[in-house]
């Protein structure tokens, strides 16, 4: 049973609910002396398995920020994980030494496993390939911002669009506001999972998908530039075919309006030229500042709105069934119920969204 105000997926709040935490980031931002006893006494743990810088840092930021403390490692190589310790018994563990666990890692569905064995509430700060939902807060937070609004907005999404979790997070949250459409620019070995063409066909959001930058700028409100996710592909031959397809340069930059905005979660290796980064339109630098303004908006809602009391998985058990996904954190947290929702024969793994056809 989940109740604590846990964030996993953007779902876990109302899109009403992300509206407050954006407006009470922006009150942050504008007045932050106002907040830095607001959590006083409390205690972060932020467990990194795997690299970060802005997630991290800005997470402990906002935290100290607010006059919390922290614990937790930046490579699980120092904790007893390099014992063999599991996902369930750290959690359970450091959630009693915490009053809010923040969680990365490499596999997919793993904050929710963490949800199931903690007894504070977690925040998934990007569970493999899947889910990124606290980056989707600092863009929308971004989108409020600089362009005054999100909705009514054409937004071009590029690069990475089959491992960026934060594509993921993002496209699926703006498809909950009116009028939004979506272009996506991608090679078809990079194009974003049916599941979420899926949940835009569900909600009725137009989208379209190109191959080239060039086809796409010219209509843009805001261009979603993406890192091709080496750490991601199953060899290193099949990431060599997919970098450096997509570079956004100053020439580029020529075509789109003048009102349009570049966003780019972070980190940027080749896909941005560096020259673009003197254009007033390059909101990326100011959209990582962002990150930690909406992380202390999250903190103070999590410890203050009322948890709803719901089960944290709601499908079927099938322990025979084994996800076909390598990367689902079932893989090899062995003890973890095998939950599957039921969609008409087809069963979607409650951890990784992964569909099994039967
Ligand atoms: N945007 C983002 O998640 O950056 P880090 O990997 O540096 O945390």
């Amino acid at each position: 049973m989940d109740n604590f105000n846990n964030l996993i997926d953007m779902d876990d709040y109302t899109v009403q609910q992300w509206t407050e935490i954006i407006e009470l980031a922006e009150r942050i931002k504008e007045n932050p002396g106002f907040y830095t006893e607001a959590c006083r006494g409390k205690i972060m743990a932020t467990l990194f398995y795997e690299p970060s810088t802005r997630t991290q840092m800005s997470f402990q930021a906002a935290m100290l920020r607010l006059g919390g403390s922290l614990i937790g490692f930046d490579n699980p190589n120092n904790s007893s994980v390099a014992k063999g310790e599991n996902l369930k018994d750290t959690i359970k563990i450091v959630s009693t030494y915490a009053d809010i666990l923040v969680m990365r890692h490499n596999q997919e569905g793993s904050a929710k496993a963490a949800a199931l064995s903690a007894d504070c509430p977690v925040i998934n700060a990007g569970d493999g390939g899947h889910l990124h939902p606290t980056q989707t807060l600092t863009d929308l937070l971004t989108l409020k911002c600089e362009l005054g609004r999100l909705d009514n907005l054409t937004v071009g999404f590029c690069g990475d669009l089959k491992y960026g979790r934060t594509v993921h997070s993002l496209v699926k949250a703006l498809s909950c506001f009116p009028n939004n459409k979506f272009v996506l620019i991608s090679t078809s070995d990079l194009a974003l999972p049916s599941y979420i063409k899926d949940v835009l066909k569900g909600r009725g959001a137009e989208f379209t998908e190109v191959n080239t930058i060039d086809e796409a700028i010219k209509n843009l409100d805001m261009l979603y530039m993406t890192r091709i996710q080496r750490e991601r592909f199953d060899s290193e031959d099949e990431y060599l075919k997919q970098r450096d397809v997509y570079r956004l340069t100053k020439a580029k930059m020529e075509y789109a309006r003048r009102d349009m905005i570049v966003m780019h979660p972070l980190p940027r290796v080749n896909e941005i030229e560096v020259a673009v980064d003197d254009d007033p339109r390059a909101a990326y630098f100011r959209q990582a500042n962002n990150g930690m303004y909406v992380r202390m908006a999250l903190i103070l809602y999590t410890f203050t709105k009322q948890p709803k009391v719901k089960p944290l998985l709601t499908g079927e058990i099938h322990n025979d069934v084994i996800c076909t996904n390598p990367k689902c954190v079932t893989q090899t947290e062995k003890y973890l119920p095998h939950s599957y929702v039921n969609r008409g024969g087809i069963l979607v793994c409650e951890y990784c969204d992964e569909r099994i056809l039967l």
